[in-house]
């Protein structure tokens, strides 16, 4: 089915028959997006993923690994066969073409439509050249791809939320970069690691890490060289077949389309609730690996906090170290208080970012989709149910990222309510022994100024 005479085209209809190249698709966010594709859209012809061999793996492992994954369960029992239509393209993003052969080049430009390009470096501390070719070079050599498909559809470039993370509010729109993208890319190619971390700092300017940094600069590129594609911006999520839509009916040629995939301005979730939802489903659903009764408290200032930590995660974590010594073990605690300090540290700026962002577009997409693809393929955040995201959230992460299969069992229970007692006890104690020591800090005063008024009438 074509988008022939304006009609409305369904999301499966418009990809029967069609192939799609995907970057990133044994990411965290590719794989959701090749499983849905091939799951709810039985006619798509192939997804050719771009995938880089690593040091232990050949690409060919590689897709044995990513077809193998959990993501793929639902799929491998309805369609079974659907995976096959996975095909694989060697590549490397940090490399100019990509890293691919010329024959594979040859081959996307002839059968490929779609394009996500979702590979990225996400590492927020990384240095500035790798980053600078991994997420905007990459963008730029996507692009001269992209020229050469015979039947370009849709091209969705997945940005962040956080690409112009300091600007207050974020529209929809383009914010220039503080330099030339072109340039940046010479720049980092031309010179040292050395001579580049001497001036990274000045070249970041307002941003506070190499990501956004990067990001942004890939925005800007494809303001200035993209907007005769039919291309949109994600930040983040996805939008191909909108897009196609647009751009048939000549609704989007002067400028690409950005979508803010955010809940902001329509269901919001407080950084605050953030976190009690995540204690509140911890609780829900406790896991034999917990070490003690998850509780969530926030302080006003960095001092309050650091306080906290220091007697409810150093503490405990020392403790168990030494105790792991004295049995001849090596005590981990430490060092996952020291891992988890330095996550935090690197998403410090979002939680401390004044930003708001508003989201629009997306409503335009969802009006247009019909009733079916609605319930298929929603993304209204109006609809997300914050406990019920959290719960599941919380279950996924333990159970498919930390292989953790003890989540919610009824062992887990039990180590659960121990902890919750466990914890009334040292709180009430904490409590008791302060009032204690308080009374008896009050009563010396009391004594010591009695004494002090006894000498003074004797004199
Ligand atoms: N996840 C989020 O919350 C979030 C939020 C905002 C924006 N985003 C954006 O969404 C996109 C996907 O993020 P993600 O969370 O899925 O990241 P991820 O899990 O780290 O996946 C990154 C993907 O990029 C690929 N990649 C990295 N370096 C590569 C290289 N040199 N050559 C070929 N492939 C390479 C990775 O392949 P390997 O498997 O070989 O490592 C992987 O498939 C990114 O553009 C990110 O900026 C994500």
């Amino acid at each position: 089915m074509s988008l022939d005479n304006n009609r409305i085209t369904s999301i499966p209809e418009f990809y029967n028959g069609k192939s799609v190249f995907i970057t990133g698709g044994t990411g965290f966010l590719g794989k959701v997006l090749v499983e849905k594709l091939l799951r709810s859209c039985p006619g798509i012809e192939n997804v050719y993923l771009l995938v880089r061999s690593k040091k232990d793996k050949s690409v060919n492992e590689r897709l044995k690994e990513l077809t193998n994954s959990q993501v793929f369960n639902t799929l491998r029992e309805k369609d079974p066969q659907a995976i096959s239509k996975i095909v694989l393209i060697e590549g490397d993003i940090t490399k100019l073409d990509l890293g691919i052969s010329e024959e594979n080049r040859e081959l996307l430009a002839t059968k490929v439509s779609v394009i996500f390009n979702s590979a990225a470096n996400i590492k927020f501390d990384d240095s500035l050249k790798g980053v600078i070719n991994a997420n905007l070079r990459s963008l730029r050599e996507l692009i001269k791809l992209s020229r050469q498909v015979k039947d370009l559809k849709s091209f969705i470039h997945i940005s962040t939320a956080y690409s112009n993370w300091y600007q207050m509010d974020v529209g929809e729109q383009f914010y220039p970069a503080a330099f030339d993208p072109h340039y940046i890319i010479d720049l980092c190619n031309s010179s040292s690691d050395d001579q580049i971390n001497e001036v990274a700092e000045m070249l970041l300017g307002k941003h506070v890490n190499t990501y956004t940094f990067s990001k942004a600069l890939a925005e800007d590129l494809i303001s200035r060289i993209a907007r005769d594609l039919p291309i949109a911006i994600v930040r983040p999520s996805t939008a191909s077949w909108k897009v196609a839509q647009d751009r048939h009916q000549k609704l989007a040629i002067s400028a690409p389309t950005i979508y803010n995939s955010v809940s902001g301005n329509s269901n919001p979730l407080k950084i605050k609730n953030y976190f009690y939802f995540l204690r509140d489903a911890g609780r829900r659903n406790p896991t034999n690996m917990m070490s003690w009764y998850p509780q969530t408290r926030l302080y006003k200032t960095k001092f309050s906090n650091d306080i906290d930590i220091f007697w409810t995660h150093f503490i405990p974590a020392f403790l168990s170290d030494s105790y792991a010594k004295m049995k001849g073990e090596n005590g981990r605690a430490l060092k996952h208080l020291e891992n988890s300090k330095h996550a935090f540290d690197q998403i410090r700026f979002v939680l401390n970012s004044p930003i708001k962002m508003y989201g629009k577009n997306y409503k335009k997409v969802l009006e247009s989709m019909n009733k079916s693809d609605q319930k298929d393929f929603n993304f209204d955040p109006t609809t997300i149910n914050w406990k019920n995201y959290f719960d599941s959230y919380h279950f996924g992460v333990r159970k498919f990222i930390f292989n953790d299969k003890s989540v919610g069992s009824v062992a887990a229970q039990r180590k659960f309510a121990k902890l919750k007692y466990m914890n009334y006890i040292l709180s009430g104690s904490i409590v008791a022994f302060s009032l204690i020591a308080v009374t008896k800090l009050g009563n010396k005063i009391i004594r010591k100024n009695e004494e002090n008024e006894n000498v003074s009438s004797f004199k």
